[in-house]
């Protein structure tokens, strides 16, 4: 349809991707075959009919199982590459990319071949498809702030290559509080900050993300719209969130796509960006998520163009680089 082209001619950043979430089935029997992993399942076929998830816990537990195969440096090298190709052809100017590193420093694998990689990739894609990227690191919820602390630590020989820290995996029983401590201490070292909140958890969780770690941007953040004070916040603060249409069908945080809530954000004057999370899990790249909502949702051209301006004016770029891409 006229949408769906003027979709691909849309400039656009990313903000919510997590490269492990990149890791398409047959990458993973690529690299088991490569590292002499065995796998429990026989073929791609057979790996992709269990990404069939109920709610976020029933994602992460095969979303980490993946990304056993990915040890060495070169191996975060293809993953990241082959995404920026992707994003390339998705007319992605910009993305911001989450990685893990207690999913893999917890294997033994050493998180200087896990940045080491994620930054050649990124190099060698500035340069071929002129592409631009910064790297966010994730502490995982479910594990303690002590251990966040000490990932922390790892990073610091390597912060020049990462931009932000991040809070990501399990939401519920992992309050914003957990991590005060370790948030702060990433501000002082001089990271910016985000976080996953309101994806499964209440609005509450939202606003704790603000006032507790004083993030910059919430990642996800859907349920926000059950607190109207909340609404309004995120309006008069410019609060950016980073929602992630697909993955919230796939992980029924909403029974189906013509839920999606994008007309409320968009009402409330909400600067809302359309992101793909983990596009290997939930069924596609960034231009899938923007077509699937254009469809479901009726939207105007005008909506699709305030929807890529907002993931420009939500990005971690130089105003400069902004106003070259808006
Ligand atoms: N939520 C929490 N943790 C995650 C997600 C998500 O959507 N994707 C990858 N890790
Ligand atoms: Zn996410």
């Amino acid at each position: 349809t006229d949408g769906d082209k003027f979709i691909d001619g849309l400039p656009k950043c990313e903000l919510h991707l997590h490269i492990e979430g990149t890791l398409e089935p047959e990458m993973v029997f690529e690299l088991a075959k490569r590292n002499n992993k065995a796998l429990k399942y026989e073929s791609v076929e057979k790996l992709r009919e269990v990404y069939d998830f109920e709610n976020l816990q029933s994602f992460l537990d095969i979303y980490y199982d993946g990304a056993n195969v990915l040890i060495h440096e070169e191996d975060f090298y293809d993953l990241a590459f082959a995404y920026f190709k992707k994003a390339h052809e998705d007319n992605v100017l910009h993305a911001e990319i989450f990685f893990d590193p207690q999913t893999h420093t917890d294997r033994g694998v050493e998180f200087k071949d896990v940045i080491d990689g994620l930054t050649r990739a990124r190099i060698d894609a500035e340069k071929e498809f002129g592409i631009s990227a910064y790297y966010i690191m994730c502490f995982l919820k479910h594990l303690t702030e002590e251990e966040a602390i000490e990932t922390l630590k790892q990073s610091i020989p390597y912060k020049d290559q990462i931009i932000g820290v991040g809070l990501d995996s399990t939401e519920l029983g992992n309050p914003a509080s957990k991590f005060k401590k370790v948030m702060k201490m990433s501000k002082d070292a001089g990271y910016q900050l985000v976080s996953h909140a309101g994806e499964e958890g209440p609005p509450e969780f939202v606003s704790d993300a603000l006032d507790i770690l004083n993030v910059e941007r919430i990642d996800h953040g859907i349920r926000s719209l059950e607190d109207d004070k909340l609404i309004k916040r995120l309006a008069k603060e410019q609060i950016p969130l980073t929602l992630c249409p697909l993955s919230n069908c796939k992980l029924c945080v909403i029974d189906k796509m013509e839920d999606f809530p994008l007309q409320a954000f968009l009402d409330a004057n909400i600067c809302c960006t359309i992101n793909s999370d983990d596009p290997s899990y939930f069924g596609g790249y960034l231009n899938d998520n923007f077509k699937c909502v254009n469809k479901s949702l009726n939207l105007t051209l005008e909506d699709l163009q305030t929807l890529a301006k907002n993931s420009f004016k939500a990005s971690f770029a130089p105003e400069t680089k902004k106003e070259e891409w808006i």
